[in-house]
Protein backbone atom coordinates (compact mmCIF):
# COMPACT_ATOMS: atom_id res chain seq x y z
CA UNK A 1 0.00 0.00 0.00
CA UNK A 2 1.14 3.43 -0.64
CA UNK A 3 0.42 7.15 -0.32
CA UNK A 4 1.40 10.68 -0.87
CA UNK A 5 1.04 13.61 0.62
CA UNK A 6 2.96 16.92 1.08
CA UNK A 7 4.78 19.09 3.29
CA UNK A 8 7.65 21.91 2.36
CA UNK A 9 10.78 22.95 3.41
CA UNK A 10 12.26 26.48 3.31
CA UNK A 11 16.48 27.61 3.05
CA UNK A 12 15.93 31.08 4.29
CA UNK A 13 13.06 32.91 2.73
CA UNK A 14 12.89 29.87 -0.49
CA UNK A 15 11.93 26.67 -0.36
CA UNK A 16 9.79 23.70 -1.99
CA UNK A 17 6.83 21.75 -1.80
CA UNK A 18 8.20 17.76 -0.29
CA UNK A 19 6.42 14.83 -1.66
CA UNK A 20 6.15 12.55 1.68
CA UNK A 21 6.03 8.87 -0.03
CA UNK A 22 4.75 6.03 2.35
CA UNK A 23 5.14 2.37 1.55
CA UNK A 24 3.84 -0.38 3.67
CA UNK A 25 4.32 -3.96 2.76
CA UNK A 26 4.48 -7.04 4.37
CA UNK A 27 7.80 -8.60 5.73
CA UNK A 28 8.98 -7.90 9.03
CA UNK A 29 8.00 -4.97 11.29
CA UNK A 30 10.26 -2.44 9.97
CA UNK A 31 10.71 1.63 10.04
CA UNK A 32 12.57 3.40 7.34
CA UNK A 33 12.96 6.61 6.98
CA UNK A 34 15.16 8.48 4.33
CA UNK A 35 15.53 11.35 2.92
CA UNK A 36 16.14 13.57 6.22
CA UNK A 37 19.65 14.16 7.32
CA UNK A 38 20.89 10.87 9.80
CA UNK A 39 20.27 12.82 13.29
CA UNK A 40 16.62 13.63 12.81
CA UNK A 41 15.48 10.11 11.58
CA UNK A 42 15.66 8.70 14.85
CA UNK A 43 13.36 11.38 16.45
CA UNK A 44 10.85 11.86 13.60
CA UNK A 45 10.31 7.99 13.51
CA UNK A 46 9.59 7.94 17.58
CA UNK A 47 7.51 11.13 17.26
CA UNK A 48 5.02 10.09 14.70
CA UNK A 49 4.75 6.13 16.02
CA UNK A 50 4.08 7.83 19.33
CA UNK A 51 1.50 10.43 17.91
CA UNK A 52 -0.48 8.09 16.49
CA UNK A 53 -0.49 5.43 18.78
CA UNK A 54 -1.84 8.08 21.26
CA UNK A 55 -4.57 9.55 19.30
CA UNK A 56 -6.50 6.48 19.10
CA UNK A 57 -4.80 5.04 15.26
CA UNK A 58 -2.96 2.05 14.79
CA UNK A 59 0.61 2.04 14.25
CA UNK A 60 1.07 -0.72 11.59
CA UNK A 61 3.11 -3.53 12.58
CA UNK A 62 4.66 -4.12 9.01
CA UNK A 63 7.46 -2.98 6.74
CA UNK A 64 7.26 0.70 6.73
CA UNK A 65 8.93 3.14 4.17
CA UNK A 66 8.82 6.63 4.12
CA UNK A 67 10.65 8.82 1.47
CA UNK A 68 11.26 12.10 1.26
CA UNK A 69 11.98 13.43 -2.15
CA UNK A 70 13.62 15.36 -3.57
CA UNK A 71 16.52 13.56 -1.43
CA UNK A 72 19.20 16.19 -2.25
CA UNK A 73 16.99 19.37 -0.87
CA UNK A 74 18.18 20.02 3.05
CA UNK A 75 15.43 19.42 5.60
CA UNK A 76 15.78 21.07 8.73
CA UNK A 77 13.68 20.43 11.49
CA UNK A 78 10.71 18.62 12.62
CA UNK A 79 8.66 20.24 10.72
CA UNK A 80 7.59 17.45 8.12
CA UNK A 81 6.61 15.08 11.38
CA UNK A 82 2.32 15.51 10.32
CA UNK A 83 2.62 14.80 6.84
CA UNK A 84 4.42 11.57 7.79
CA UNK A 85 1.61 10.26 9.73
CA UNK A 86 -0.89 11.51 7.65
CA UNK A 87 1.19 9.66 5.00
CA UNK A 88 1.24 6.69 7.30
CA UNK A 89 -2.47 6.19 8.49
CA UNK A 90 -3.64 7.31 4.55
CA UNK A 91 -1.28 4.20 3.54
CA UNK A 92 -2.83 1.59 6.64
CA UNK A 93 -6.24 2.74 5.25
CA UNK A 94 -7.20 4.70 8.34
CA UNK A 95 -8.15 7.82 6.83
CA UNK A 96 -11.19 6.85 4.96
CA UNK A 97 -12.67 10.33 4.42
CA UNK A 98 -9.19 11.68 2.74
CA UNK A 99 -9.05 14.21 -0.18
CA UNK A 100 -6.78 16.23 -0.02
CA UNK A 101 -4.05 14.92 -2.78
CA UNK A 102 -3.07 18.90 -3.04
CA UNK A 103 -2.54 20.05 0.18
CA UNK A 104 0.16 20.52 2.65
CA UNK A 105 0.53 19.32 5.78
CA UNK A 106 3.30 21.22 8.16
CA UNK A 107 3.86 21.05 11.54
CA UNK A 108 5.92 19.01 14.39
CA UNK A 109 3.90 16.60 16.76
CA UNK A 110 4.28 15.70 20.66
CA UNK A 111 4.29 12.73 21.46
CA UNK A 112 0.68 13.06 22.81
CA UNK A 113 -0.13 14.07 19.50
CA UNK A 114 -0.36 17.46 19.24
CA UNK A 115 0.48 20.22 17.03
CA UNK A 116 3.37 22.16 17.75
CA UNK A 117 3.94 25.97 16.36
CA UNK A 118 6.91 26.25 13.84
CA UNK A 119 8.67 29.03 12.50
CA UNK A 120 8.45 30.21 8.77
CA UNK A 121 4.55 28.92 8.50
CA UNK A 122 3.95 31.90 6.25
CA UNK A 123 6.50 31.11 3.71
CA UNK A 124 6.22 28.05 3.53
CA UNK A 125 2.06 28.70 2.87
CA UNK A 126 3.17 31.33 0.25
CA UNK A 127 5.70 28.42 -1.47
CA UNK A 128 3.24 26.00 -1.24
CA UNK A 129 0.38 28.08 -3.12
CA UNK A 130 2.44 28.97 -5.75
CA UNK A 131 3.43 25.55 -6.62
CA UNK A 132 -0.35 24.78 -7.23
CA UNK A 133 -1.65 23.37 -3.37
CA UNK A 134 -5.53 24.28 -2.71
CA UNK A 135 -5.33 23.70 0.92
CA UNK A 136 -2.93 23.91 3.95
CA UNK A 137 -3.25 22.27 7.09
CA UNK A 138 -1.32 24.06 10.00
CA UNK A 139 -0.25 24.21 13.69
CA UNK A 140 -3.16 26.25 15.26
CA UNK A 141 -0.96 28.72 16.77
CA UNK A 142 0.03 29.55 13.49
CA UNK A 143 -3.07 29.84 11.97
CA UNK A 144 -3.90 33.72 11.81
CA UNK A 145 -0.26 34.03 10.55
CA UNK A 146 -1.02 31.69 7.12
CA UNK A 147 -4.04 32.79 6.52
CA UNK A 148 -2.09 36.26 5.30
CA UNK A 149 -1.35 34.05 2.30
CA UNK A 150 -4.79 34.18 -0.48
CA UNK A 151 -5.33 31.89 -2.73
CA UNK A 152 -4.92 28.83 -0.92
CA UNK A 153 -7.49 27.37 2.32
CA UNK A 154 -5.81 27.26 5.48
CA UNK A 155 -6.54 24.76 8.49
CA UNK A 156 -5.99 25.63 11.75
CA UNK A 157 -5.10 21.81 13.58
CA UNK A 158 -4.68 20.86 16.97
CA UNK A 159 -3.72 17.39 17.47
CA UNK A 160 -3.61 14.42 15.10
CA UNK A 161 -6.36 13.41 16.37
CA UNK A 162 -8.70 16.39 15.47
CA UNK A 163 -7.38 16.19 12.22
CA UNK A 164 -8.28 12.36 11.94
CA UNK A 165 -12.06 13.19 13.14
CA UNK A 166 -12.32 16.03 10.59
CA UNK A 167 -11.49 13.10 7.63
CA UNK A 168 -13.77 10.64 9.69
CA UNK A 169 -16.37 13.33 9.18
CA UNK A 170 -17.11 13.19 13.59
CA UNK A 171 -16.27 17.14 13.26
CA UNK A 172 -15.34 19.84 11.06
CA UNK A 173 -11.96 22.09 10.41
CA UNK A 174 -12.89 24.89 8.95
CA UNK A 175 -10.52 26.72 6.99
CA UNK A 176 -9.77 30.31 8.42
CA UNK A 177 -10.59 33.83 6.93
CA UNK A 178 -8.05 35.44 5.32
CA UNK A 179 -6.04 37.97 7.75
CA UNK A 180 -7.14 41.48 6.95
CA UNK A 181 -4.50 44.14 7.36
CA UNK A 182 -6.23 46.98 9.88
CA UNK A 183 -4.48 49.90 9.82
CA UNK A 184 -5.83 50.58 13.01
CA UNK A 185 -3.08 48.15 14.81
CA UNK A 186 -0.02 50.57 13.24
CA UNK A 187 1.00 52.06 16.42
CA UNK A 188 4.13 53.85 17.37
CA UNK A 189 5.41 54.22 20.65
CA UNK A 190 6.95 57.41 20.15
CA UNK A 191 5.06 60.41 18.31
CA UNK A 192 7.15 63.74 17.43
CA UNK A 193 4.45 65.68 18.84
CA UNK A 194 6.23 64.31 22.40
CA UNK A 195 9.21 65.46 21.81
CA UNK A 196 10.31 69.41 22.82
CA UNK A 197 12.08 71.65 20.96
CA UNK A 198 15.05 70.14 18.34
CA UNK A 199 13.25 70.83 15.24
CA UNK A 200 15.80 71.39 13.36
CA UNK A 201 16.84 67.90 14.00
CA UNK A 202 13.04 66.77 13.68
CA UNK A 203 13.25 68.98 10.16
CA UNK A 204 16.47 66.79 9.63
CA UNK A 205 14.78 63.38 10.00
CA UNK A 206 11.74 64.77 7.70
CA UNK A 207 13.98 65.08 5.23
CA UNK A 208 15.98 61.79 5.48
CA UNK A 209 12.26 59.73 5.40
CA UNK A 210 11.12 62.13 2.25
CA UNK A 211 14.17 60.59 0.59
CA UNK A 212 15.61 57.54 2.26
CA UNK A 213 18.40 58.90 3.14
CA UNK A 214 20.16 57.53 6.09
CA UNK A 215 21.08 59.84 9.38
CA UNK A 216 23.97 60.42 11.85
CA UNK A 217 22.54 62.35 14.54
CA UNK A 218 25.79 63.72 17.00
CA UNK A 219 25.03 65.10 20.22
CA UNK A 220 26.02 64.73 24.28
CA UNK A 221 24.11 61.92 27.13
CA UNK A 222 20.70 62.76 27.08
CA UNK A 223 19.91 65.26 24.58
CA UNK A 224 17.14 63.09 22.73
CA UNK A 225 19.10 61.38 20.23
CA UNK A 226 17.83 57.54 20.72
CA UNK A 227 13.68 59.61 21.28
CA UNK A 228 14.03 60.64 18.02
CA UNK A 229 15.29 58.09 16.33
CA UNK A 230 12.33 55.32 17.91
CA UNK A 231 10.18 58.28 16.98
CA UNK A 232 11.27 58.29 13.04
CA UNK A 233 9.10 55.05 11.71
CA UNK A 234 5.97 56.77 12.35
CA UNK A 235 6.68 59.77 9.71
CA UNK A 236 7.33 56.94 6.97
CA UNK A 237 4.80 55.97 4.70
CA UNK A 238 2.64 53.44 5.47
CA UNK A 239 3.20 49.73 4.32
CA UNK A 240 1.55 48.58 1.51
CA UNK A 241 -0.02 45.35 2.07
CA UNK A 242 2.96 43.73 -0.08
CA UNK A 243 5.58 45.24 1.71
CA UNK A 244 3.50 44.35 5.29
CA UNK A 245 3.93 40.33 3.95
CA UNK A 246 7.55 40.42 3.08
CA UNK A 247 8.07 42.03 6.34
CA UNK A 248 5.81 39.16 8.09
CA UNK A 249 7.70 36.53 6.34
CA UNK A 250 11.00 37.49 7.93
CA UNK A 251 9.89 37.94 11.06
CA UNK A 252 7.70 34.59 10.61
CA UNK A 253 10.88 32.72 9.98
CA UNK A 254 13.26 34.28 12.40
CA UNK A 255 10.42 33.26 14.77
CA UNK A 256 10.44 36.15 15.97
CA UNK A 257 6.18 37.23 15.39
CA UNK A 258 4.34 38.18 18.39
CA UNK A 259 1.77 36.92 20.08
CA UNK A 260 -1.21 37.73 18.35
CA UNK A 261 0.72 36.67 15.45
CA UNK A 262 -0.94 38.29 12.55
CA UNK A 263 0.40 40.44 9.84
CA UNK A 264 3.27 42.97 11.04
CA UNK A 265 1.36 46.46 9.99
CA UNK A 266 4.29 48.82 11.53
CA UNK A 267 7.38 49.84 10.15
CA UNK A 268 10.33 47.58 11.87
CA UNK A 269 12.27 49.68 13.82
CA UNK A 270 15.57 47.37 15.02
CA UNK A 271 18.48 48.90 17.63
CA UNK A 272 20.87 46.26 17.95
CA UNK A 273 23.25 46.74 20.66
CA UNK A 274 26.91 47.48 19.87
CA UNK A 275 28.29 44.09 21.36
CA UNK A 276 26.24 42.05 18.40
CA UNK A 277 27.65 39.92 16.76
CA UNK A 278 28.51 39.62 12.89
CA UNK A 279 26.16 36.83 12.22
CA UNK A 280 23.24 38.35 14.46
CA UNK A 281 23.68 41.63 12.75
CA UNK A 282 23.86 39.92 8.82
CA UNK A 283 22.22 36.74 9.49
CA UNK A 284 23.27 33.00 9.41
CA UNK A 285 23.27 29.89 11.35
CA UNK A 286 23.20 26.40 11.19
CA UNK A 287 19.43 27.18 9.22
CA UNK A 288 19.77 30.50 7.93
CA UNK A 289 18.00 32.75 10.11
CA UNK A 290 17.29 36.79 9.10
CA UNK A 291 20.14 39.19 11.03
CA UNK A 292 18.97 42.49 12.49
CA UNK A 293 19.39 43.98 8.98
CA UNK A 294 16.93 42.00 6.96
CA UNK A 295 14.63 42.41 10.55
CA UNK A 296 14.64 46.13 9.92
CA UNK A 297 13.38 45.61 6.33
CA UNK A 298 11.77 47.68 5.40
CA UNK A 299 11.84 50.27 8.48
CA UNK A 300 15.01 51.66 10.83
CA UNK A 301 18.02 49.86 11.24
CA UNK A 302 19.41 52.25 14.34
CA UNK A 303 22.88 51.92 15.56
CA UNK A 304 23.39 53.91 18.62
CA UNK A 305 26.75 54.37 19.37
CA UNK A 306 27.75 54.17 16.16
CA UNK A 307 31.77 54.04 17.14
CA UNK A 308 31.45 51.53 19.69
CA UNK A 309 30.15 48.57 16.82
CA UNK A 310 33.06 46.55 15.98
CA UNK A 311 34.70 47.02 12.75
CA UNK A 312 34.09 44.06 10.80
CA UNK A 313 30.20 44.39 11.76
CA UNK A 314 29.93 47.87 10.43
CA UNK A 315 32.22 46.71 6.92
CA UNK A 316 29.24 43.81 6.74
CA UNK A 317 26.74 46.95 6.49
CA UNK A 318 28.02 48.46 2.93
CA UNK A 319 27.03 45.99 0.63
CA UNK A 320 23.71 45.59 1.81
CA UNK A 321 22.76 49.61 2.17
CA UNK A 322 23.93 49.81 -1.33
CA UNK A 323 21.95 46.46 -2.53
CA UNK A 324 19.03 46.20 -0.64
CA UNK A 325 19.27 42.50 -0.17
CA UNK A 326 22.10 40.73 2.17
CA UNK A 327 23.90 37.18 0.83
CA UNK A 328 24.22 34.77 3.51
CA UNK A 329 26.51 32.19 2.70
CA UNK A 330 28.21 28.77 4.54
CA UNK A 331 29.12 25.98 3.87
CA UNK A 332 25.91 23.99 3.63
CA UNK A 333 24.22 27.05 1.66
CA UNK A 334 23.82 30.25 0.07
CA UNK A 335 21.08 32.30 0.24
CA UNK A 336 19.95 35.85 0.13
CA UNK A 337 17.44 38.22 2.89
CA UNK A 338 15.78 40.91 2.04
CA UNK A 339 17.42 44.37 3.72
CA UNK A 340 16.44 47.49 2.41
CA UNK A 341 16.56 49.67 5.43
CA UNK A 342 17.02 53.25 6.26
CA UNK A 343 20.02 53.40 8.63
CA UNK A 344 20.18 56.02 11.79
CA UNK A 345 23.02 56.19 13.20
CA UNK A 346 24.04 57.77 17.04
CA UNK A 347 26.75 59.21 18.74
CA UNK A 348 28.33 61.52 21.02
CA UNK A 349 31.13 63.58 20.16
CA UNK A 350 33.41 62.18 21.68
CA UNK A 351 34.32 59.28 24.29
CA UNK A 352 33.93 61.27 27.29
CA UNK A 353 30.00 61.84 25.95
CA UNK A 354 30.51 65.42 25.54
CA UNK A 355 31.99 67.92 23.67
CA UNK A 356 35.20 69.04 25.22
CA UNK A 357 34.01 72.53 25.27
CA UNK A 358 30.80 71.23 26.97
CA UNK A 359 28.80 74.55 25.75
CA UNK A 360 25.44 73.51 23.47
CA UNK A 361 26.32 75.68 20.93
CA UNK A 362 30.03 75.39 19.99
CA UNK A 363 30.81 72.90 16.86
CA UNK A 364 32.32 70.19 18.26
CA UNK A 365 36.29 70.39 16.99
CA UNK A 366 38.36 69.14 19.11
CA UNK A 367 40.95 66.68 18.17
CA UNK A 368 39.63 63.44 20.62
CA UNK A 369 36.12 63.71 18.78
CA UNK A 370 38.29 63.71 15.52
CA UNK A 371 39.46 60.42 16.57
CA UNK A 372 36.94 59.51 18.31
CA UNK A 373 34.74 59.92 15.02
CA UNK A 374 37.58 58.58 12.41
CA UNK A 375 36.87 54.83 14.41
CA UNK A 376 34.29 54.83 11.63
CA UNK A 377 35.03 54.16 8.34
CA UNK A 378 34.98 56.65 5.49
CA UNK A 379 32.79 54.22 3.02
CA UNK A 380 30.14 53.54 6.25
CA UNK A 381 29.94 57.87 6.31
CA UNK A 382 29.96 58.22 3.13
CA UNK A 383 26.69 56.19 2.80
CA UNK A 384 25.00 58.95 5.18
CA UNK A 385 23.44 61.87 3.34
CA UNK A 386 22.29 63.70 6.60
CA UNK A 387 24.47 64.49 9.62
CA UNK A 388 22.67 66.53 12.04
CA UNK A 389 23.93 67.93 15.62
CA UNK A 390 21.60 67.31 18.80
CA UNK A 391 22.56 69.89 21.32
CA UNK A 392 21.37 69.51 24.71
CA UNK A 393 18.23 71.02 25.09
CA UNK A 394 17.59 74.67 27.37
CA UNK A 395 15.60 74.96 30.46
CA UNK A 396 12.61 77.03 28.09
CA UNK A 397 12.48 74.35 25.43
CA UNK A 398 12.55 71.38 27.96
CA UNK A 399 9.97 73.01 30.60
CA UNK A 400 7.63 75.19 28.10
CA UNK A 401 4.67 73.75 26.08
CA UNK A 402 5.41 71.02 23.49
CA UNK A 403 4.48 72.75 20.54
CA UNK A 404 5.23 70.36 17.23
CA UNK A 405 3.54 68.78 14.30
CA UNK A 406 2.05 65.47 15.23
CA UNK A 407 3.67 62.58 13.29
CA UNK A 408 0.57 61.89 11.61
CA UNK A 409 1.06 65.44 9.86
CA UNK A 410 4.58 65.15 8.63
CA UNK A 411 4.07 61.56 7.72
CA UNK A 412 1.52 62.99 5.52
CA UNK A 413 4.05 65.61 3.35
CA UNK A 414 6.52 62.49 3.47
CA UNK A 415 4.37 60.40 1.45
CA UNK A 416 3.66 63.35 -0.63
CA UNK A 417 7.26 64.17 -1.29
CA UNK A 418 7.73 60.48 -2.18
CA UNK A 419 4.79 60.22 -4.46
CA UNK A 420 6.61 62.85 -6.84
CA UNK A 421 9.78 61.08 -6.78
CA UNK A 422 8.55 57.58 -7.64
CA UNK A 423 6.64 59.51 -10.66
CA UNK A 424 10.07 60.66 -11.47
CA UNK A 425 11.85 57.88 -11.16
CA UNK A 426 9.41 54.82 -12.37
CA UNK A 427 11.11 54.77 -15.57
CA UNK A 428 14.85 53.99 -13.61
CA UNK A 429 12.81 51.20 -12.14
CA UNK A 430 13.96 53.22 -8.87
CA UNK A 431 11.78 55.20 -5.79
CA UNK A 432 13.48 57.64 -3.38
CA UNK A 433 16.45 60.02 -4.17
CA UNK A 434 18.94 57.97 -2.03
CA UNK A 435 18.67 55.57 -4.62
CA UNK A 436 19.87 57.95 -7.65
CA UNK A 437 23.00 56.80 -9.08
CA UNK A 438 25.99 58.92 -10.19
CA UNK A 439 25.21 58.73 -13.76
CA UNK A 440 21.42 59.77 -12.97
CA UNK A 441 22.64 62.89 -10.39
CA UNK A 442 22.97 65.12 -12.60
CA UNK A 443 20.24 64.10 -15.03
CA UNK A 444 17.84 64.30 -12.43
CA UNK A 445 19.17 66.88 -9.88
CA UNK A 446 19.28 70.23 -12.04
CA UNK A 447 19.45 73.66 -10.06
CA UNK A 448 17.55 76.46 -10.94
CA UNK A 449 20.46 80.02 -11.86
CA UNK A 450 20.95 81.41 -8.58
CA UNK A 451 21.13 78.17 -6.97
CA UNK A 452 24.01 77.17 -9.52
CA UNK A 453 25.62 80.32 -8.72
CA UNK A 454 25.65 79.28 -4.72
CA UNK A 455 26.70 75.97 -5.78
CA UNK A 456 29.87 76.92 -7.63
CA UNK A 457 30.36 79.13 -4.69
CA UNK A 458 30.40 77.11 -1.83
CA UNK A 459 32.00 73.86 -3.89
CA UNK A 460 35.66 75.88 -3.75
CA UNK A 461 34.75 77.79 -0.67
CA UNK A 462 33.86 74.35 1.47
CA UNK A 463 36.22 72.08 -0.55
CA UNK A 464 33.32 69.77 -1.40
CA UNK A 465 34.47 66.78 -2.85
CA UNK A 466 32.83 64.84 -5.90
CA UNK A 467 31.06 62.40 -3.70
CA UNK A 468 30.03 65.33 -1.40
CA UNK A 469 28.80 67.25 -4.39
CA UNK A 470 26.28 64.26 -5.61
CA UNK A 471 25.29 63.87 -1.72
CA UNK A 472 24.16 66.95 -1.30
CA UNK A 473 22.42 67.40 -5.00
CA UNK A 474 20.28 64.46 -4.00
CA UNK A 475 19.21 65.93 -0.34
CA UNK A 476 18.83 69.38 -2.66
CA UNK A 477 16.16 67.32 -4.86
CA UNK A 478 14.56 65.79 -1.47
CA UNK A 479 14.15 68.89 -0.11
CA UNK A 480 12.52 70.61 -3.15
CA UNK A 481 10.12 67.53 -3.44
CA UNK A 482 8.90 68.63 0.20
CA UNK A 483 8.62 71.76 -1.11
CA UNK A 484 6.63 70.54 -4.16
CA UNK A 485 9.28 72.55 -6.78
CA UNK A 486 10.20 70.75 -9.80
CA UNK A 487 13.62 72.99 -9.70
CA UNK A 488 16.14 73.27 -7.04
CA UNK A 489 15.81 76.56 -5.74
CA UNK A 490 18.29 78.57 -3.60
CA UNK A 491 17.27 77.91 -0.01
CA UNK A 492 16.72 74.32 -1.50
CA UNK A 493 20.22 73.95 -2.02
CA UNK A 494 21.29 76.22 1.15
CA UNK A 495 19.63 73.70 3.44
CA UNK A 496 21.18 70.72 1.82
CA UNK A 497 24.65 71.85 2.67
CA UNK A 498 23.59 72.06 6.37
CA UNK A 499 23.77 68.69 6.51
CA UNK A 500 27.41 67.89 5.52
CA UNK A 501 29.76 66.47 8.16
CA UNK A 502 30.90 69.22 10.49
CA UNK A 503 34.45 67.38 11.97
CA UNK A 504 36.88 66.68 9.53
CA UNK A 505 35.61 67.18 6.10
CA UNK A 506 34.47 64.03 3.74
CA UNK A 507 37.05 63.05 1.26
N1 LIG B 1 13.72 66.72 23.28
C1 LIG B 1 13.20 66.00 24.27
N2 LIG B 1 11.86 66.00 24.50
C2 LIG B 1 11.32 65.26 25.49
N3 LIG B 1 12.04 64.47 26.29
C3 LIG B 1 13.37 64.41 26.12
C4 LIG B 1 14.02 65.16 25.09
N4 LIG B 1 15.33 64.90 25.14
C5 LIG B 1 15.51 64.03 26.14
N5 LIG B 1 14.35 63.73 26.74
C6 LIG B 1 14.16 62.84 27.88
O1 LIG B 1 15.44 62.31 28.23
C7 LIG B 1 15.47 60.91 28.08
C8 LIG B 1 16.79 60.51 27.45
O2 LIG B 1 16.84 60.87 26.10
P1 LIG B 1 17.57 59.99 25.03
O3 LIG B 1 17.68 58.59 25.54
O4 LIG B 1 16.89 60.15 23.74
O5 LIG B 1 19.01 60.67 25.01
P2 LIG B 1 20.25 60.32 24.09
O6 LIG B 1 20.59 61.57 23.36
O7 LIG B 1 19.98 59.12 23.31
O8 LIG B 1 21.38 60.08 25.17
P3 LIG B 1 22.66 59.09 25.13
O9 LIG B 1 23.72 59.79 24.33
O10 LIG B 1 23.03 58.97 26.56
O11 LIG B 1 22.20 57.82 24.53
C9 LIG B 1 14.29 60.58 27.20
O12 LIG B 1 13.78 59.29 27.45
C10 LIG B 1 13.30 61.66 27.59
O13 LIG B 1 12.62 61.29 28.77
MG1 LIG C 1 20.76 57.21 23.40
Amino acid sequence: MHAVVHSCSLTGLDGVVIDVEVDISNGLPKHTVVGLPDTAVQEARERTKSAIRNSGAVFPDRRLTVNLAPADIRKEGPIHDLSMAVGILLASGQLDGFTDGTAVFLGELSLDGGVRHADGVLPMVALARDAGMDKAFVPHADGVEAAIVEGIQVYPVESLQQLIAHYMGTIRIDPLPVTEMSSTDTKYPVDFADIRGQDHVKRALEVAAAGAHNVLMIGPPGSGKTLLARALPSILPAMSLDEAIEVTKIYSVAGQLSDGRALMSARPFRSPHHTVTYAGLVGGGSTPRPGEISLAHRGVLFLDELPEFGRQSLESLRQPLEDGVITITRAAYSVEMPARVMMVAAMNPSPSGFADTDAADQRFSSRAAQRYRQRISGPLLDRIDVHVDVPRLDYASMAGPAVSDSSADIQTRVAEARERQSMRLQSHDLHVNAELTARLVPRICTLDEPAETLLRQAHDRLGLSGRGHHRVLKLARTIADLAASESIQTQHLAEALNYRPQLDDEG
